[in-house]
């Protein structure tokens, strides 16, 4: 083993188990699992893991509305994840969750190791409470009329109509979310991890200030969480650790009927999944010896967390101090970055077809790697937001990655190939100096990714390639190949064997030029740079192989084509929004009338089942431009001036760009045969994509299903579709 071999342990942050993953997610799986590989390139040991954040209020709701539990819930949404990890070659070495035995295990053993440590108070407060529902209420699920402008149904820490910001205590006419309830105070002993006690203040001022560990935007953030105001407000205070039951969590031990807020037990998921990962015997198959006691007890293994900025205060604050404090070692450092927007920071909305879909991607025969390459170029080690613009990124992997690095090779395989069996040669005096050049920026670009940098990495390796290029410009090995021009060479005196000698350096330092490359393309290129190995015929690149170069007499192997260009049709494609159905809407409801006009019998029952014929066959793509999604009713009211419509609010699992769930405004003529107090609540299916509707009443956006016979007066009756149990506000109907 590489006696300067260190031994990581990394993560990126739990995903919330509620949601399938979208691209801001793959952007943090891309930017981590780039570093891993880069440390395992420089001979380190690895232990890259992950698991869905499982707890919480807003899960247990979401699986109580979908009638399932919410292990199932959580069990659904894991399930689909591996897709999206293979897809993009994100190679975690485990996916485990929060709600696993081990994490159970680690919460309680730190949460006692805490309170043997005086650190943990408790204190009685008075909260919201649903007296239906018989449960304390999150701010997220308390709605009401914003105390500043009077809007209604505001959440209950702000409004999203004039943007004020307040307590929930101060809504007007407030009634929960989840019941309609006017929810009631009610006080309860909570919990708190003792944070404003001198100790904790002392400890985290010096591991935040610690060299290497915190991004210098990073600590300057947390520079302002430390502060007191003049009047000494301010600075680290208690942190609420506890939520009363009903609750989907870890209970406390010792405290009945309490259980951990879902942000102390979300980190531990972190060791629950290393531990898992350990105890399964996964860690022993991966050359790692060692319990995972023994690992995480030895001071040399070395603990990172990749994260998003909006999460800092947890990992940089609560997160070491949760482990300092029990006893345990504190994360080596934690890497913050930025948010990624689509298309300049419009909405990420799937169903309205702005965002980037990482499946639809992948669907369309789009290049996993394009993307690999597109975010790491963008990424720089700092928490700066980057925007995907479909049009940088066509050319960023059509002139950059295609253009310059691939073309090197199929510039030059093919004479190697057929004129020297595939032979390598000598690269001669100025290839050779060409290939120091570039084995001379291995620690450069090493140094780069070591540092997330991986868009200085990217330019340092096109910068090279422009050089291979302009020499193999310069050297022209076409001409040199042609036999149309050996007699233009026999008069400059050269004989036919040196220009053959000249055509195989060339190409051999076109070649030798191109394994460099892809080794230090590789952390970001992973598939590709294995067909190189396969093409070059070498073993698995690693940093210390750029010292290197292949000998004179190396045969290579058979060129597959490695990677074509980005076009445009498909990029359209990408960012598509689900075609609109209009025109289909419209014939069946031209076809409509007639049938219903009609009080003549129509064709036999067979024929028309339902009083209308079976409408002309389509194809599945056809049926895929309709975008039908699970709704769920969230409010219903009589819309006034109206005996036919109902205003539907409907839930479709969208949120906003800030994260905030938004919903649907849906007019339905549903109202002679359904109350307001019959829907809400339930779920049923839409239109998602069905062009908005202005009417009378206001914008309708969207449709829901609902069935009935063509001949209205023969069989009365309007009825509603819901879908079996389990299915959940968002998922498409297929
Ligand atoms: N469950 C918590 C994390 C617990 S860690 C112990 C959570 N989950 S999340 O699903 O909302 O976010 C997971 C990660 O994705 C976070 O690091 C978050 O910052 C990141 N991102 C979410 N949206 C993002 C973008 N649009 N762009 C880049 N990363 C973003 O927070
Ligand atoms: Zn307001």
């Amino acid at each position: 083993m590489n006696p300067s071999s260190r031994s990581l342990f990394v993560t990126t942050a739990l995903p919330y188990a509620n949601g399938n993953f979208h691209i801001g997610h793959i952007m943090e799986y891309i930017q981590a699992d780039t570093w891993v590989r880069f440390q395992r390139m420089q001979g380190h040991k690895v232990h890259f893991v992950c698991a869905d954040d499982a707890h919480g209020a807003p899960i247990m709701i979401a699986a109580e509305k979908a009638g399932i539990t919410p292990q199932q819930f959580v069990a659904n949404i894991a399930a689909g994840r591996k897709p999206y990890l293979d897809g993009f070659h994100i190679a975690f070495d485990n996916w485990h969750s929060t709600d696993g035995p081990e994490n159970h295990q680690l919460a309680q053993d730190i949460y006692r190791g805490l309170k043997a440590n005086g650190l943990i108070t408790t204190k009685t407060i008075e909260q919201f409470f649903d007296p239906e529902k018989q449960m304390f209420l999150p701010d997220r699920f308390i709605k009401g009329t914003c105390p500043k402008c009077g809007a209604k149904d505001q959440y209950g820490d702000s409004c999203e109509s004039c943007g004020a910001v307040y307590a929930p205590t101060e809504l007007k006419d407030p009634y929960s979310a989840l019941s309609g309830a006017t929810p009631v105070m009610k006080s309860s002993e909570h919990h708190f991890f003792a944070l404003s006690d001198p100790r904790c203040a002392q400890f985290l001022q010096e591991w935040t200030h610690t060299p290497g560990r915190l991004q210098p935007e990073v600590l300057n953030k947390i520079k302002e969480w430390f502060a007191k105001d003049e009047q000494g407000n301010g600075g680290l205070g208690d942190w609420d650790i506890s939520r009363d039951a009903p609750y989907f969590g870890i209970e406390i031990p010792d405290a009945p009927g309490k259980y951990f807020y879902v942000w102390l037990d979300a980190p531990i998921g972190y060791l629950a999944s290393l531990k898992n990962y350990f105890d399964t015997g996964k860690a022993r198959a991966n050359g790692e010896l060692r319990s995972y006691d023994e690992f995480m007890a030895d001071p040399a293994t070395e603990q990172y967390h990749f994260i998003g900025k909006d999460i800092t205060y947890f990992h940089t604050l609560f997160w070491p101090a949760t482990l300092h404090f029990s006893g345990r070692k504190t994360p080596n450092a934690v890497f913050v970055h930025g948010f990624l927007t689509v298309n300049n920071g419009e909405k990420m909305s799937k169903s309205r077809g702005t965002g980037l879909d990482p499946l639809k991607y992948l669907s369309l025969g789009m290049n996993p790697e394009w993307l690999r390459y597109y975010i790491a170029a963008k990424l720089n080690g700092k928490n700066e937001d980057i925007d995907f613009n479909p049009a940088d990124f066509m050319a960023r992997v059509n002139a950059d990655l295609v253009g310059k690095f691939i073309n090197i090779a199929s510039r030059s395989w093919g004479f190697i190939s057929k004129r020297f069996g595939g032979q390598l040669g000598d690269p001669g005096a100025e290839g050779q100096a060409l290939l120091e050049a570039l084995a001379a920026q291995a620690s450069t670009i090493a140094q780069c990714y070591d540092s997330r940098d991986t868009a200085r990495a990217l330019r340092e390796v096109m910068l090279l390639a422009d050089k291979v290029n302009a020499y193999v410009d310069l050297h022209k090995p076409w001409e040199l190949a042609n036999p149309k021009n050996h007699d233009k060479y026999l008069e400059q005196g050269l004989s036919i064997d040196s220009v053959n000698e000249r055509l195989q350096a060339v190409c051999t330092t076109s070649l030798q030029a191109f394994r460099l490359l892809t080794l230090y393309l590789k952390p970001v290129l992973p598939a590709l740079a294995t067909q190189v190995e396969a093409f070059l015929n070498v073993a698995p690149l690693v940093f210390a192989d750029a010292a290197k170069l292949l000998p004179a007499g190396h045969t290579i192997g058979t060129y597959e084509h490695l990677m074509r260009r980005v076009d445009t049709p498909q990029i359209d494609k990408l960012f598509e929004p689900p075609a609109l159905v209009a025109q289909a809407v419209s014939a069946t409801e031209a076809g409509k009338p007639t049938a219903t006009q009609s009080d003549e019998p129509g064709p036999s029952a067979s024929a028309c089942p339902g009083g209308e014929a079976i409408a002309p066959t389509i194809s599945i793509d056809d049926f895929a431009k309709v975008d039908l999604r699970i709704a769920k009713i969230v409010a219903c009211e009589r819309v006034e001036g109206s005996t036919k419509l109902l205003r539907l609010t409907l839930d479709v699992g969208e949120t906003d760009d800030t994260g905030q769930p938004t919903t649907r405004n849906v007019f339905s003529g549903i109202a002679s045969v359904y109350t307001p107090e019959q829907l809400v609540g339930q779920l049923t299916v839409m239109v998602a994509n069905l062009a908005p509707r202005k009417m009378k009443f206001g914008l309708s956006e969207g449709m829901v299903l609902a069935a009935s016979h063509a001949n209205e007066k023969a069989q009365p009756g309007i009825h509603v579709l819901t879908p079996w149990p389990g299915a959940t506000p968002g998922m498409r109907i297929h």
